[in-house]
Protein backbone atom coordinates (compact mmCIF):
# COMPACT_ATOMS: atom_id res chain seq x y z
CA UNK A 1 0.00 0.00 0.00
CA UNK A 2 1.67 3.20 -1.04
CA UNK A 3 -0.02 6.71 -1.39
CA UNK A 4 0.74 9.45 -4.07
CA UNK A 5 2.31 11.93 -1.71
CA UNK A 6 5.05 11.61 -4.46
CA UNK A 7 5.39 12.96 -7.89
CA UNK A 8 4.28 10.81 -10.32
CA UNK A 9 7.01 8.84 -11.96
CA UNK A 10 4.94 8.66 -15.33
CA UNK A 11 2.00 10.71 -17.02
CA UNK A 12 0.51 9.41 -20.09
CA UNK A 13 -1.46 12.22 -21.91
CA UNK A 14 -4.68 11.36 -24.37
CA UNK A 15 -4.24 14.69 -26.14
CA UNK A 16 -8.02 14.93 -27.04
CA UNK A 17 -10.30 18.00 -28.42
CA UNK A 18 -7.92 19.62 -31.28
CA UNK A 19 -10.83 19.31 -33.50
CA UNK A 20 -13.46 20.70 -31.19
CA UNK A 21 -10.71 23.61 -30.08
CA UNK A 22 -10.51 24.35 -34.25
CA UNK A 23 -14.21 24.17 -35.17
CA UNK A 24 -14.92 26.29 -31.94
CA UNK A 25 -13.13 28.78 -33.62
CA UNK A 26 -14.27 28.41 -37.50
CA UNK A 27 -11.02 26.85 -38.57
CA UNK A 28 -10.43 22.91 -40.26
CA UNK A 29 -9.38 20.24 -37.74
CA UNK A 30 -5.45 19.89 -39.06
CA UNK A 31 -5.34 23.85 -37.05
CA UNK A 32 -6.37 22.04 -33.85
CA UNK A 33 -3.87 19.60 -35.15
CA UNK A 34 -0.82 21.94 -35.89
CA UNK A 35 -2.18 24.00 -32.23
CA UNK A 36 -1.67 20.54 -30.14
CA UNK A 37 1.69 19.51 -31.72
CA UNK A 38 2.75 22.91 -29.87
CA UNK A 39 1.23 22.10 -26.71
CA UNK A 40 2.64 18.99 -27.03
CA UNK A 41 6.44 20.36 -26.91
CA UNK A 42 5.01 23.23 -24.24
CA UNK A 43 4.06 20.18 -21.99
CA UNK A 44 7.18 18.08 -22.64
CA UNK A 45 9.07 21.03 -21.33
CA UNK A 46 6.90 21.65 -18.05
CA UNK A 47 7.06 17.60 -17.74
CA UNK A 48 11.07 18.29 -17.69
CA UNK A 49 10.49 21.43 -15.64
CA UNK A 50 8.68 19.64 -13.08
CA UNK A 51 10.66 16.78 -12.44
CA UNK A 52 8.48 14.16 -14.00
CA UNK A 53 11.02 11.64 -15.58
CA UNK A 54 8.63 9.50 -18.24
CA UNK A 55 5.71 11.09 -20.22
CA UNK A 56 3.90 8.99 -22.99
CA UNK A 57 1.50 10.85 -25.38
CA UNK A 58 -1.27 8.95 -27.29
CA UNK A 59 -0.44 11.30 -30.75
CA UNK A 60 -2.30 8.70 -33.43
CA UNK A 61 -3.99 5.34 -32.52
CA UNK A 62 -4.24 2.19 -34.89
CA UNK A 63 -8.61 3.46 -34.47
CA UNK A 64 -7.15 6.75 -35.67
CA UNK A 65 -6.25 5.11 -38.88
CA UNK A 66 -10.38 4.88 -39.69
CA UNK A 67 -9.89 9.02 -40.35
CA UNK A 68 -10.73 10.33 -43.26
CA UNK A 69 -7.36 10.23 -45.88
CA UNK A 70 -7.05 14.15 -45.77
CA UNK A 71 -7.22 14.31 -42.31
CA UNK A 72 -4.71 10.98 -41.98
CA UNK A 73 -2.27 12.92 -44.23
CA UNK A 74 -2.67 16.69 -42.66
CA UNK A 75 -1.43 14.50 -39.11
CA UNK A 76 1.46 12.53 -40.69
CA UNK A 77 2.76 15.73 -42.62
CA UNK A 78 2.77 17.49 -39.13
CA UNK A 79 4.32 15.05 -37.72
CA UNK A 80 7.61 14.65 -40.58
CA UNK A 81 7.48 18.62 -40.09
CA UNK A 82 8.08 18.38 -36.61
CA UNK A 83 10.51 15.49 -36.59
CA UNK A 84 12.58 17.03 -39.50
CA UNK A 85 12.47 19.94 -36.89
CA UNK A 86 12.74 18.55 -33.49
CA UNK A 87 15.93 16.37 -35.11
CA UNK A 88 17.20 19.40 -36.52
CA UNK A 89 17.20 21.84 -33.77
CA UNK A 90 18.97 19.27 -30.78
CA UNK A 91 21.57 18.32 -33.41
CA UNK A 92 22.25 21.68 -33.71
CA UNK A 93 22.01 22.70 -29.49
CA UNK A 94 19.04 25.10 -30.62
CA UNK A 95 16.24 23.31 -28.31
CA UNK A 96 16.37 24.06 -24.95
CA UNK A 97 13.19 21.70 -24.90
CA UNK A 98 14.96 18.69 -25.52
CA UNK A 99 17.65 19.41 -23.64
CA UNK A 100 18.41 16.34 -21.39
CA UNK A 101 14.91 14.42 -22.88
CA UNK A 102 15.44 11.48 -24.69
CA UNK A 103 12.39 10.44 -27.48
CA UNK A 104 11.22 6.92 -27.81
CA UNK A 105 8.02 6.07 -30.15
CA UNK A 106 5.31 3.05 -29.02
CA UNK A 107 3.67 1.74 -31.79
CA UNK A 108 3.12 -0.37 -35.01
CA UNK A 109 5.93 1.07 -36.88
CA UNK A 110 5.95 -1.53 -39.75
CA UNK A 111 2.81 0.85 -41.32
CA UNK A 112 5.29 3.56 -42.01
CA UNK A 113 7.50 4.22 -44.70
CA UNK A 114 10.70 3.33 -44.62
CA UNK A 115 11.54 6.54 -44.61
CA UNK A 116 9.58 7.60 -41.85
CA UNK A 117 11.06 4.82 -40.18
CA UNK A 118 14.71 5.87 -40.35
CA UNK A 119 13.89 9.30 -39.11
CA UNK A 120 11.86 7.55 -36.03
CA UNK A 121 15.23 6.22 -35.72
CA UNK A 122 17.18 9.11 -35.84
CA UNK A 123 15.28 10.91 -33.14
CA UNK A 124 14.97 7.92 -30.78
CA UNK A 125 19.56 8.24 -31.06
CA UNK A 126 19.13 11.70 -29.86
CA UNK A 127 20.67 12.07 -26.79
CA UNK A 128 21.82 8.68 -25.70
CA UNK A 129 24.70 9.93 -24.61
CA UNK A 130 23.41 12.30 -22.10
CA UNK A 131 22.56 12.55 -18.38
CA UNK A 132 18.65 12.10 -19.16
CA UNK A 133 16.07 13.36 -16.93
CA UNK A 134 12.87 12.71 -18.58
CA UNK A 135 12.00 10.34 -21.29
CA UNK A 136 9.56 10.88 -24.14
CA UNK A 137 7.28 8.15 -25.71
CA UNK A 138 5.16 9.32 -28.74
CA UNK A 139 2.54 6.49 -29.37
CA UNK A 140 2.32 6.77 -33.14
CA UNK A 141 -0.20 3.94 -34.71
CA UNK A 142 -0.47 2.63 -31.47
CA UNK A 143 -3.00 0.01 -30.02
CA UNK A 144 -3.04 -1.42 -26.28
CA UNK A 145 -4.93 -4.64 -27.60
CA UNK A 146 -2.79 -4.93 -30.47
CA UNK A 147 0.27 -4.25 -28.21
CA UNK A 148 -0.58 -7.26 -26.03
CA UNK A 149 -1.35 -9.66 -28.88
CA UNK A 150 1.97 -8.82 -30.20
CA UNK A 151 3.54 -9.75 -26.79
CA UNK A 152 1.80 -12.79 -26.26
CA UNK A 153 2.42 -13.87 -29.81
CA UNK A 154 6.34 -13.42 -29.55
CA UNK A 155 6.11 -15.25 -26.12
CA UNK A 156 4.26 -18.38 -28.10
CA UNK A 157 6.22 -18.18 -31.06
CA UNK A 158 9.58 -18.84 -28.73
CA UNK A 159 8.36 -21.43 -26.26
CA UNK A 160 5.22 -23.31 -27.33
CA UNK A 161 3.10 -25.39 -25.06
CA UNK A 162 4.58 -23.35 -22.23
CA UNK A 163 2.10 -20.86 -20.03
CA UNK A 164 2.69 -17.80 -19.79
CA UNK A 165 3.06 -15.53 -16.86
CA UNK A 166 2.78 -11.49 -16.32
CA UNK A 167 6.48 -11.19 -16.96
CA UNK A 168 6.46 -13.12 -20.14
CA UNK A 169 3.78 -10.11 -21.36
CA UNK A 170 5.33 -6.84 -19.84
CA UNK A 171 8.73 -7.48 -21.05
CA UNK A 172 7.34 -7.93 -24.44
CA UNK A 173 5.52 -4.84 -24.77
CA UNK A 174 6.97 -1.62 -26.93
CA UNK A 175 9.12 -0.22 -23.75
CA UNK A 176 9.61 -2.98 -21.38
CA UNK A 177 12.13 -1.10 -19.45
CA UNK A 178 9.50 2.28 -18.48
CA UNK A 179 8.02 1.93 -15.79
CA UNK A 180 3.50 2.04 -15.81
CA UNK A 181 1.94 5.25 -15.73
CA UNK A 182 0.62 6.58 -12.14
CA UNK A 183 -1.53 8.98 -13.32
CA UNK A 184 -2.99 9.51 -17.12
CA UNK A 185 -4.70 12.87 -18.01
CA UNK A 186 -7.24 13.12 -20.76
CA UNK A 187 -8.75 16.76 -22.22
CA UNK A 188 -11.63 17.37 -23.34
CA UNK A 189 -13.81 15.82 -20.41
CA UNK A 190 -14.00 12.35 -22.10
CA UNK A 191 -13.21 9.78 -19.84
CA UNK A 192 -11.82 6.90 -21.59
CA UNK A 193 -8.98 4.98 -22.17
CA UNK A 194 -9.69 4.61 -25.70
CA UNK A 195 -6.87 1.53 -26.13
CA UNK A 196 -4.54 3.66 -24.74
CA UNK A 197 -1.70 1.81 -22.44
CA UNK A 198 -4.21 -0.88 -21.39
CA UNK A 199 -2.09 -3.16 -20.02
CA UNK A 200 0.00 -0.66 -18.05
CA UNK A 201 -2.48 1.22 -16.70
CA UNK A 202 -4.26 -0.70 -14.35
CA UNK A 203 -3.23 1.27 -11.59
CA UNK A 204 -2.86 4.02 -12.95
CA UNK A 205 -5.27 7.14 -11.41
CA UNK A 206 -7.25 8.81 -13.99
CA UNK A 207 -7.57 12.71 -14.40
CA UNK A 208 -10.03 14.46 -16.83
CA UNK A 209 -10.28 18.20 -17.43
CA UNK A 210 -12.50 19.74 -19.72
CA UNK A 211 -9.96 21.78 -21.49
CA UNK A 212 -9.31 20.84 -24.84
CA UNK A 213 -5.92 19.96 -25.58
CA UNK A 214 -4.45 22.88 -27.44
CA UNK A 215 -5.54 25.06 -24.38
CA UNK A 216 -4.31 22.23 -22.05
CA UNK A 217 -1.45 24.69 -19.91
CA UNK A 218 1.58 24.22 -17.46
CA UNK A 219 -1.14 25.19 -14.56
CA UNK A 220 -3.40 22.57 -15.70
CA UNK A 221 -0.82 20.08 -15.37
CA UNK A 222 -0.01 21.25 -12.05
CA UNK A 223 -4.00 20.71 -10.98
CA UNK A 224 -3.44 17.32 -12.39
CA UNK A 225 -0.89 16.41 -10.43
CA UNK A 226 -2.14 18.04 -7.14
CA UNK A 227 -5.31 15.62 -7.51
CA UNK A 228 -2.84 12.64 -8.21
CA UNK A 229 -0.84 13.29 -5.00
CA UNK A 230 -3.78 13.57 -2.69
CA UNK A 231 -5.47 10.44 -3.71
CA UNK A 232 -4.59 7.59 -1.44
CA UNK A 233 -3.37 4.34 -3.95
CA UNK A 234 -4.40 1.24 -2.76
CA UNK A 235 -3.17 -1.33 -5.31
CA UNK A 236 -6.01 -3.51 -4.38
CA UNK A 237 -5.32 -3.48 -0.84
CA UNK A 238 -6.87 -1.10 2.46
CA UNK A 239 -6.19 2.50 3.15
CA UNK A 240 -3.70 2.70 5.75
C1 LIG B 1 -7.47 13.87 -30.73
O1 LIG B 1 -8.23 15.02 -31.03
C2 LIG B 1 -6.10 14.08 -31.21
C3 LIG B 1 -5.48 13.33 -32.17
C4 LIG B 1 -6.09 12.17 -32.84
C5 LIG B 1 -4.12 13.67 -32.62
C6 LIG B 1 -3.20 14.17 -31.55
C7 LIG B 1 -1.99 14.69 -32.19
C8 LIG B 1 -1.35 15.81 -31.84
C9 LIG B 1 -1.71 16.66 -30.71
C10 LIG B 1 -0.12 16.19 -32.59
C11 LIG B 1 1.07 15.59 -31.89
C12 LIG B 1 2.24 15.96 -32.61
C13 LIG B 1 3.47 15.49 -32.34
C14 LIG B 1 4.60 16.08 -33.01
C15 LIG B 1 3.70 14.40 -31.34
P1 LIG B 1 -9.49 14.85 -31.98
O2 LIG B 1 -9.06 15.13 -33.38
O3 LIG B 1 -10.11 13.51 -31.77
O4 LIG B 1 -10.41 16.00 -31.44
P2 LIG B 1 -12.00 15.98 -31.35
O5 LIG B 1 -12.39 14.81 -30.47
O6 LIG B 1 -12.32 17.29 -30.73
O7 LIG B 1 -12.51 15.85 -32.76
Amino acid sequence: MTDASALPLHIGFIMDGNGRWAKARGLARPFGHEAGAKTFEKTVDSCRKLGIRYATFYAFSTENQSRPKDEIDALMALFDRYADDIYRRVKNDELKTYENVRIRFIGDKTYFSESRRKKIADIENLNIDKDIRLTVCIALNYGGRNEIVNAVNGFIAENPGKPLTERDISSRLYAPDVPDPDLIIRTAGEMRLSNFLLWQSAYAEFYSTSVYWPDFSEDDLKKAIDSFMNRTRKFGGISK
